[in-house]
């Protein structure tokens, strides 16, 4: 069970923007943004993703939701999958509420808040005394960058002190600074004295940014021939280097626009490249890549294009980014790998060779299935029986990784050519034979005939902007719920979802906790998901206005009955007279708030 507040978190962090456009072209239009929808199949764009309202809505199939909605609905993850899928694109950790408690729980929270933080800080810091520091700006324009493409990537530069974030931590013992990396503490378990200083000390800095463009790690480079060249960040709750890229955050755009991302070796290539032309690149961070920067990639775009050195070095990471791409080689991404001459890397080649001889390298940039042949038949003789077979038997496994796809029968159909045997002998023989996957049909949407008049007014404006309920005194909820005998227990139901959200709830947030609840609201969210945006001071207006006709209508109830009852007791006449009070008091608060709106 993940808990609500951890959901609404993530709804709040999360933009919707970037999650559908991940996998929709979207063009801003108005406030939205519109694309094609991909629910059903469509020529003209009716599919919208609002911002404000971190919601989509489909005018044409009626399909709406979160963004947790949206990644269940696409790509076929669960509940608990989607939240964790989304959580660790924005750095949070979903929590575990079986195994943690509640305070722990807030603790955790906490503590990444306060990680993130100082790395913002330190980010900061640096940048700034890179302003200062003439040998290395010095370095930098000697490595051909200008400012204007350091600033981008907010590089900086960390002062040559052993207590430079002094400066921005005054509280130099704070727990979190070493739990970020930026600070090392030496000499704990011997009883001798702790000892803390700043890792990062006369280097250029290069900030490794999550999606959401917050700080979680640094890369930083010596100006001179010392070691290490390049000094990074821990593994931090953060940062983590299997599922991070370089470059990524500042790339989305280019990647958008130029259709596919370059996967680059270095950090340095990246900003070089971004510099000279080719800013969809990216790096990994200094590991190898994994499947997780293969899917995070293909979630960008289509097309990966991979780029290694010449040499043994590159072609042995050339070798483990083919096994990261296996899992996500389908018919409709394309994966390529290019290779440069041994003594380069993107950056010195782009300087020497020049921007059209690297761009004609990534059009030459062989596709996987390629790639994959050549590997397992580069050291084998296929003249002879042992080296065909050896060949099949260094396939197996990457066939195997591969999903069944058309393209896996192309590179099958290759082998079986190169290796004298047929491809139904190697498909039995690698055991490829697999069910068909099941396509994901939406299911149906149910339709509901919604409250009218006032109390469908006051539902609507509570779903709108859940916050107000939690501005909502008890008459006014008595108000609302005794409204319609039909319709209390959904119209209580709604109200405990809205103030249990608190006085941060929005939209998107009550639309995920209704869904996830009994009642059926699914019929008025997608109307109020269609509708345009309204500011949160008029509907609260709005929201007073109908209570207070509410109130009014309630209080004329009961006095016609009153008044039709004969007013023969003194008891019902002490009513009226307090029920009449009452209604003059509403009216002169009606007319004060006409004054003043
Ligand atoms: P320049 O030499 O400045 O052009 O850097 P580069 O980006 O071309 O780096 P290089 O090809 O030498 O290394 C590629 C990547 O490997 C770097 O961006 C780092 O992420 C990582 N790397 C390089 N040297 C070291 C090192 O000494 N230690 C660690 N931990 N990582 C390194
Ligand atoms: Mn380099």
């Amino acid at each position: 069970m993940i808990p609500q507040s951890f959901i609404q978190d993530l709804l709040n962090r999360v933009d919707i923007v970037d999650v559908v456009g991940r996998y929709v072209q979207l063009k801003k239009g108005g406030a939205n943004y519109m694309g094609l929808c991909p629910f059903h199949n469509e020529k003209s764009p009716s599919f919208t993703v609002s911002p404000t309202k971190q919601f989509y809505h489909c005018f044409g199939c009626g399909a709406h939701g979160t963004a947790i909605g949206f990644l269940i609905e696409y790509s076929g993850l669960g509940f608990v999958e989607a939240v964790k899928d989304l959580a660790q694109n924005v750095g949070m950790t979903v929590p575990d509420q079986d195994r943690l408690p509640p305070a722990q729980r807030a603790e955790v929270q906490a503590k990444s808040l306060a990680l993130s933080d100082a790395m913002t800080q330190a980010c900061d810091f640096y940048r700034q005394q890179l302003r200062g520091a003439q040998h290395a700006v010095a370095y930098l324009k000697g490595r051909g960058l200008t400012g204007e493409i350091a600033a981008r990537f907010a590089m900086g530069y960390a002062p040559d002190g052993w207590d430079s974030l002094r400066q921005v931590f005054p509280n130099y013992d704070a727990p979190q600074l070493v739990e970020a990396g930026l600070l090392i503490e030496k000499g704990d378990d011997d009883g001798g004295p702790r000892k803390r200083y700043d890792r990062f000390r006369d280097r250029i800095m290069f900030p490794i940014r999550n999606t959401k463009g917050q700080v979680i790690g640094f890369g930083g480079r010596v100006l001179d021939g010392g070691e290490p060249k390049y000094l990074n960040s821990p593994e931090t709750p953060l940062f983590q280097k299997g599922s991070e890229l370089y470059g990524l955050f500042e790339a989305r755009q280019a990647i958008r626009e130029a259709g596919y991302a370059l996967v680059t070796e270095g950090y340095m290539d990246v900003v070089a490249l971004a510099q000279l032309g080719f800013p969809q690149a990216v790096a990994t961070l200094g590991t190898a890549c994994t499947p997780t920067h293969v899917q995070k990639l293909l979630r960008q775009t289509d097309q990966v294009i991979f780029s290694f050195d010449g040499d043994a070095a590159g072609r042995r990471a050339a070798r483990r980014a083919l096994d990261a791409c296996l899992p996500h080689a389908s018919d409709n991404k394309t994966l390529k790998f290019l290779f440069l001459p041994p003594e380069h890397d993107p950056d010195s080649y782009v300087r020497e060779m020049g921007a059209d001889a690297f761009e004609q390298q990534i059009r030459d940039a062989m596709p996987l299935s390629q790639f994959l042949l050549k590997e397992v038949t580069a050291d084998t003789d296929l003249k002879t029986s042992e080296g065909r077979a050896k060949a099949q038997f260094d396939a197996k496994p990457m066939l195997q990784a591969m999903p069944p796809s058309a393209l896996r029968l192309q590179i099958v159909r290759s082998l079986a050519q190169m290796t004298q045997t047929t491809p139904a002998e190697i498909e039995a023989l690698f055991e490829l034979a697999q069910p068909v996957a099941r396509t994901k049909i939406a299911p149906p949407r149910t339709k509901r005939t919604p409250p009218m008049g006032l109390e469908r007014q006051i539902i609507r404006l509570l779903v709108v902007h859940p916050a107000l309920a939690s501005e909502l005194d008890q008459a006014a909820i008595d108000a609302i719920i005794s409204l319609s005998p039909d319709n209390s227990a959904m119209l209580q139901q709604l109200i405990d979802t809205c103030r249990a959200l608190g006085p941060q709830a929005n939209f998107a947030a009550l639309a995920q906790q209704l869904k996830m609840g009994n009642g059926d609201f699914d019929a008025l969210i997608a109307e109020v998901a269609a509708e345009p945006e309204s500011e949160i001071a008029t509907s609260r207006l709005e929201l007073a206005g109908a209570i207070r006709q509410t109130k009014m209508q309630l209080l004329k109830a009961e006095m016609d009955a009153l008044a039709a009852s004969g007013l023969g007791t003194e008891e019902a006449r002490g009513r009226y007279r307090e029920l009449f009070q009452q209604q003059e008091q509403l009216r002169r608060q009606a007319e004060v708030e006409n004054v003043t709106r």
